[in-house]
């Protein structure tokens, strides 16, 4: 086994990074990848992070020729050209642009609870903007019954870049916002994340504060 050649900035809690461990794993990359955990909020922002990233984001990655690359779709497209098993992303046609939609969604998603996260726990009771969070968890709520009723078959296909995305959300809804109680109104999609979350890659992966 090589010593590892790239350096992974992230954060044991991140639902963005844990696209990428879990698609480390999936195509079996792990021994490549040094991590560096940073603590890190959008109020304290990690320098070392800033310095390789200007917008103070993680996950970003540190490549063997010390170029740096951000965010996590452009490290999964860069990770998935990096092995030789089957593609996580499709490389063409509509299945490409299919599940990278998906994907996508799945970020709005992950992208909202970060939000409601932010909110709540950073931002003092007395100045929450209720309409403001309300509006976020409409966007959830739409998003996930878009993938109950349009796309629960299409993700439990194979598990790729959109099925990756969606599980990571979830996962940090569950971690986050655990009285959501978002499986009685989402069935197909509970059942569908229960198969999915006993695979190794989500189960060494869980998020931790
Ligand atoms: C969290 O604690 O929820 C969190 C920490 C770092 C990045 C993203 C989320």
């Amino acid at each position: 086994m090589s010593a590892p050649s790239m350096t992974l900035y992230y954060n044991a809690a991140s639902p963005f990074a844990r696209k990428v461990l879990v698609l480390l794993r999936e195509t079996s990359q792990v021994d490549r990848i040094t991590l560096k955990a940073v603590a890190l909020t959008p109020v304290s922002p990690d320098a070392e992070v800033c310095a390789n990233n200007p917008s103070g984001k993680i996950p970003a990655l540190r490549l063997a020729d010390d170029n740096v690359i951000h965010d996590s779709r452009v490290i999964l497209e860069y990770l998935d050209q990096q092995h030789v098993g089957n593609p996580l992303i499709p490389k063409e046609g509509s299945a490409r642009w299919r599940r990278l939609t998906l994907a996508s969604l799945a970020d709005a998603v992950t992208d909202a609870a970060l939000l409601i996260r932010y909110e709540t726990f950073l931002r003092p009771a007395e100045k929450h903007w209720t309409e403001w969070l309300d509006g976020q968890r409409e966007k959830i709520a739409r998003s996930l019954a878009y993938f109950e009723n349009e796309a629960v078959t299409e993700l439990s296909s194979h598990f790729d870049v959109a099925a990756i995305s969606v599980a990571c959300a979830l996962g940090y809804l569950d971690f986050r916002q655990p009285d959501l109680g978002w499986r009685s109104t989402y069935p197909r999609l509970a059942s569908w994340y229960y198969e999915v979350s006993q695979r190794p890659s989500m189960v060494e992966t869980q998020p931790t504060v």
